[in-house]
């Protein structure tokens, strides 16, 4: 697998904003490459801005769908007060204590990105006691560098705008790179890459589905309405997990580790996933050598947890591919565990266990 062509997708995809509820940004792209790439017998946008995608095999019955989410946490703006200051409440889960001093980007329907700054109380005017204490989300606010609230609202920015942190895609060594919203736009990534391998496969028999889904860091809206118009008997949601494989934890509760390869889970706070997909998984991956771990449970929840609940019951799990840092604005993943993932997915696909 091509790791230059996996970084410059992975790049593309980091850079887009899509906060959840507004991901067309990153839908667009999506169907874009694979209009344009000619990858998938039908593909579009669904109301909810899910993109979905049919492959057809021979068998119109047996219906694989492979889900990742386009949508990354961000914020949304809740008060603009008189001197121009943005008031926040979190969209998704972010780790708050990261927050302070962090740059926010603003895209707005003029098309004009707005830059802020995450402050509170200066250092300078807080006590020695104060300064010990986590700063609440309610203490912050966001300044724009506008000073009143008629300059706001003159910029397209209202209550309802959302925004996210800026983070610049960066290179480390070993293969590894560090951006933003990794969690899950390198579920995208992988998808994309299957769709183009997928065109050198002949022998599939089952029809593929994908969903690009919306929301998931909301509450996993798009997998279900999704899934619900795909329709599918098996189903693997595609994710980046976390690599707590860092100082201070202790092997026992690390969930999965960099560069082991793809990480199957066994269940996690919203699935236990299916033994019948995960052996189909685990005996393909060795019959094509390709190295996985097993995640240990019960860590996050999925937007497999949603897609099981499909109609009269779907067998489903999750792949994810092991990433630091994931829910704060600079993540870290190695490029050899997304292309290790892929070979996965389409071994699954060509399915040479026969399970
Ligand atoms: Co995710």
């Amino acid at each position: 697998m091509n790791l230059d062509s996996i970084k410059v997708l992975q790049k593309e995809l980091s850079d887009l904003i899509g906060v959840s509820g507004y991901e067309d940004e990153v839908g667009n792209f999506i169907l874009s490459i694979i209009e344009k790439e000619g990858l998938a017998d039908k593909a579009w946008k669904d109301p909810l801005g899910n993109i979905l995608v049919i492959i057809q095999g021979t068998k119109e019955s047996e219906r694989v769908l492979f889900d990742a989410h386009t949508d990354e946490i961000g914020f949304m703006v809740s008060h603009i007060d008189q001197k121009g200051f943005l008031r926040f409440v979190p969209v998704g889960g972010w780790d708050t204590r990261i927050l302070l001093g962090q740059t926010i980007v603003i895209p707005t329907d003029s098309g004009e990105n707005f830059h802020g700054i995450i402050g509170s109380n200066p250092p300078h005017l807080t006590s020695p006691s104060e300064r010990k204490k986590t700063v609440s989300i309610d203490q912050m606010y966001i300044d724009i560098g506008l000073n009143s609230k008629e300059q706001v609202e003159a910029s397209n920015i209202s209550v309802g705008s959302v925004g996210t942190l800026v983070s610049p895609f960066v290179d480390f060594p070993n293969n590894m790179v560090r951006g933003k919203a990794f969690d899950d736009r390198t579920g995208c990534n992988v998808l994309i890459h299957l769709l183009r391998e997928l065109k050198d496969i002949n022998s599939q028999n089952e029809t593929l589905l994908f969903n690009f889904a919306v929301q998931e860091e909301f509450d996993r809206i798009g997998t279900v309405t999704g899934a619900f118009k795909l329709n599918p008997t098996l189903a693997i949601a595609v994710e980046n997990t976390t690599a707590a494989d860092v100082p201070n934890i202790k092997p026992s509760k690390i969930p999965v580790y960099i560069g082991k390869g793809p990480a199957i889970s066994v269940a996690d706070k919203s699935i236990i996933s299916s033994p019948h997909v995960n052996k189909r998984l685990i005996e393909n991956a060795k019959i094509g050598n390709i190295p996985y771990q097993i995640k240990k449970p019960m860590y996050g929840k999925t937007d497999a947890g949603k897609i099981q609940m499909t109609r009269e019951g779907v067998k489903s799990t999750v792949v994810s591919v092991p990433c630091r840092y994931i829910h704060s604005p600079t993540s870290l993943l190695k490029l050899d565990d997304i292309s290790n993932t892929i070979e996965l997915l389409k071994a699954f696909i060509e399915n040479e266990a026969k399970i």
